[in-house]
């Protein structure tokens, strides 16, 4: 059946930055005070195990539009998260995130209908890729993008997903040991111009070539790593680390937590040689009023479904990852690694108070993507912009 023209993703109408300004991406991203990105809602119910009524899609067309619109209002980037779940996802009468569209091919669908902002795509590189594979997508999907394409290169944390494509559990630091050694190929192939062989612990390469090369010579690289090896593997490799709050989804606790965190980072990087940028990303429940935001929150909250809610609890309060120990139910609820929830005005000071934690940036998300990016860009972005956080 030909689909009809009223549900095909639009352009973005935003001007192309770079004939204007003639920087990279990476360039202008990072020129502002405060970067800013979107976490779309790929996966059905995106953040939150909660049936509190909502128009949030995890279809191609919703997130093409939430995209779109996120860079007409000026938005840097947009970051979308991969996972492997069974039937009915993690459960509940909502089968919260069965449906799940995989960030890769999105991140290709959304190239040419923008034109300016960032498109993060993760990959599970332990799943079955090899090294020449993704060095050779990837290099793809910069010039599909100019050179936009960022890469989030995550090893896996769930032993359910590793089951999933038949391969044993790989110990934690391991897998940040492979992930240097897939990434070090990778880098190999976007910058030699000549046939490459390379004789790995886990991969080799024999004459192995790709062209074209990303124009800026490497995609935009990312990682989300909290763990001594992971942040080692970030600060060797990235441009960019989402980074949680070591002290949950609290604003006061993740603030007094966040300045040591985001330090330690910086100083690892450093070691290398290096610089990168560290975003976190917020929930945020922006109304007019503090009162209206809060009742907004605890609607949330008492539309959880229960199953849904416990299953997606339970992952990240087990397994081997370090990143989400201190987040309660109640946080994973809501969703993301920091609640931001009041007046624009009070969503402009959180902002400035992670940024004066150290972070560089964030990246939201939110219940009702489409109304609540729309109420974000005609209400907390003039306060940013006139706080000097965004140009
Ligand atoms: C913002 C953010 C996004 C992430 N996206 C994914 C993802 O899409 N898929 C995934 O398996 N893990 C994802 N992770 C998990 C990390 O890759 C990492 O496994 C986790 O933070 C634990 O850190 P550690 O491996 O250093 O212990 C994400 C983490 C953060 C903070």
């Amino acid at each position: 059946m030909l689909r009809s023209c009223a549900t095909m993703p639009r352009m973005s109408t935003a001007p192309d930055l770079s004939a204007v300004d003639g920087l990279t991406p990476l360039e202008r991203a990072t020129r502002h005070k405060l970067m800013l990105g979107l976490f779309i809602p790929l996966q059905q119910g995106a953040w939150s195990p909660s049936t509190y009524p909502r128009e949030t899609s995890w279809s191609f067309e919703y997130n093409a539009e939430c995209t779109v619109r996120a860079e007409e209002l000026g938005f840097d980037l947009l970051f979308g998260l991969a996972q492997w779940l069974g039937k009915g996802g993690y459960g509940g009468a909502m089968r919260f995130r069965e449906n799940a569209a995989d960030p890769l091919l999105v991140t290709a669908g959304l190239a040419p209908l923008t034109r300016n902002i960032i498109l993060i795509s993760t990959v599970h590189i332990l799943y079955g890729w090899h090294p020449l594979h993704l060095a050779k997508f990837a290099a793809s999907l910069d010039h599909m993008s100019g050179g936009r394409w960022g890469l989030n290169v995550v090893t896996g944390y769930k032993k359910s997903e590793y089951e999933m494509f038949g391969i044993d559990p790989i110990e934690h630091d391991e897998r940040y040991a492979r992930a240097d050694e897939f990434t070090a190929m990778m880098k190999r192939l976007w910058t030699e111009d000549d046939n490459v062989t390379m004789d790995g612990r886990w991969w080799s390469l024999r004459n192995a070539f790709v062209a074209p090369k990303p124009r800026h010579g490497s995609v935009i690289l990312v990682n989300a790593a909290s763990s001594g090896a992971g942040l080692e593997y970030a600060a060797k490799h990235s441009d960019l680390i989402f980074i949680t709050s070591p002290a949950g989804a609290d604003l006061d606790r993740a603030c007094a937590a966040l300045p040591a965190h985001n330090a330690r980072i910086k100083a690892l990087a450093r070691k290398h040689g290096r610089s990168v940028k560290t975003i976190i990303n917020p929930h945020v429940i922006c109304r007019e009023t503090e009162r209206e935001a809060l009742a907004r929150r605890c609607a949330i909250v008492e539309h959880a479904d229960p199953v849904a809610a416990d299953n997606f609890y339970a992952t990240f309060a087990g397994g081997d990852q370090a990143s989400w120990r201190a987040a309660t139910r109640e946080d994973w609820i809501v969703g993301g690694n920091v609640h931001v929830v009041g007046s624009p005005e009070q969503v402009v000071d959180a902002f400035a108070r992670l940024h004066a934690a150290g972070c560089d940036g964030v990246q939201v998300n939110f219940y009702d993507y489409l109304p609540d990016l729309e109420f974000f860009g005609a209400r907390v972005l003039p306060l940013l912009r006139s706080a000097g956080f965004r140009g």
